[in-house]
């Protein structure tokens, strides 16, 4: 029998039907499809606009239908863990929630935010339950309603971002596959460049905070393109490396879907031909937590057991890293 390791054996997506196309933002903001589709690679990205409904409602669509895909009944999961940065509330955590939504009894649940490294970081920590045989079946979920969070008067934050969750199950096996290795890493110096300022113990709701727009997410999107490359970049080269493997062993990148422009210069940088890497940000720009299990999803019929695959994020905080696993089914 070989080591036991956690292996995603089912991976489950739910975006909202609501689309808002770049000839929506067209009237909405000053900006224009050209500029979009040229800067970032997005045509539409999908909206929440359920009443009622919020981030973990998105969470619990793709958990009932992973449970329905997997076979797993709600009663046998162990612990649910939500990456997100639009928890439904600041407290009590979304994945609570999630557990209760879904029926899931005998699970406890956490959130991690780590921003758009968020679903890395969650599946890094769920996966040491499973590789340690504490527990038998976890689920990750990276979602977020950035819409929620979304100025829509300012076009340099409006055009990019989209709502969708996306969830795997994990599971031990010992035939090889599972994750093999993981680089992550935080810069906390990067907390100024992308964030979401009020709202929290360092600046509580006001009536100021709420007139300044300071509940909003805002971003210097230049300085984050610089160091969403170098970081998704050099965690790539280092994973690969120390696994004495080279970019021609891998056979899919999947990498954090934030510009079209940032995912080019990384597939460039690490000679990656764009065949090989997942691609979903023309239709959902990017959902920050959940763009890349939607991309495991999407692309779930064209993986081969045993596939190298290598995840790569980078997001607030600064958060970054990448993970390699070999596709488990
Ligand atoms: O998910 C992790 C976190 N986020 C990211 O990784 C995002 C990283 N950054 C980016 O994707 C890009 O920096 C953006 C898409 C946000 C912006 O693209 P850019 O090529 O860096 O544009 P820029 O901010 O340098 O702006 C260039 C020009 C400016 O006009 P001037 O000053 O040259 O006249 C902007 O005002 O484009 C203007 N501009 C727009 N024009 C039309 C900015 N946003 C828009 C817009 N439509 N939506």
């Amino acid at each position: 029998m070989g080591k036991t390791r956690a292996a995603i054996t089912g991976v489950q997506g739910w975006v909202p039907e609501d689309r808002l196309t770049n000839f929506d933002l067209e009237k909405m903001v000053d900006t224009n499809d050209e500029w979009i589709t040229s800067r970032t690679g997005i045509k539409e990205r999908r909206i929440l606009r359920t009443p009622g409904w919020a981030t973990s409602d998105m969470c619990a669509e793709a958990v009932k239908g992973l449970l329905e895909k997997t076979g797993t009944k709600p009663g046998e999961i162990d612990l649910i863990i939500v990456a997100t940065v639009t928890a439904d509330m600041i407290f009590p955590d979304t994945a609570n929630t999630v557990c209760d939504k879904v029926g899931a009894k005998n699970a406890f649940g956490f959130d991690v935010n780590a921003a758009c490294s968020g679903f890395l970081f969650a599946l890094t920590t769920g996966a040491q339950f499973i590789q340690n045989e504490t527990y038998k079946k976890v689920i990750v979920v990276g979602a977020d309603m950035m819409s929620s969070i979304i100025d829509y008067t300012d076009r340099n934050t409006c055009v990019i971002f989209g709502d969708g969750a996306g969830a795997v199950l994990l599971e031990a096996r010992k035939d090889g596959t599972g994750i093999q290795d993981f680089v992550l890493r935080g810069d906390g110096t990067g907390r100024h460049v992308l964030h979401m300022k009020a709202g929290g113990s360092l600046h509580p709701a006001t009536a100021e905070t709420v007139a300044n727009r300071e509940h909003y997410a805002y971003q210097d999107g230049k300085r984050v393109f610089m160091h969403a490359v170098r970081g998704m970049v050099s965690t790539v080269e280092e994973v690969i490396r120390r696994n004495k493997m080279t970019a021609e062993d891998v056979d899919w990148l999947v990498p954090h879907q934030a510009n079209m422009r940032i995912i080019t210069s990384v597939a460039e940088h690490l000679h990656f031909p764009l065949e090989k890497v997942m691609l979903n940000i023309e239709k959902y720009g990017n959902t920050t937590a959940g763009t890349l299990p939607l991309c495991l999803w999407e692309y779930e019929n064209k993986l081969k057991k045993g596939d190298n695959v290598v995840l790569t994020a980078f997001g607030g905080g600064f958060t970054w890293g990448s993970l390699y696993l070999k596709w488990a089914y």
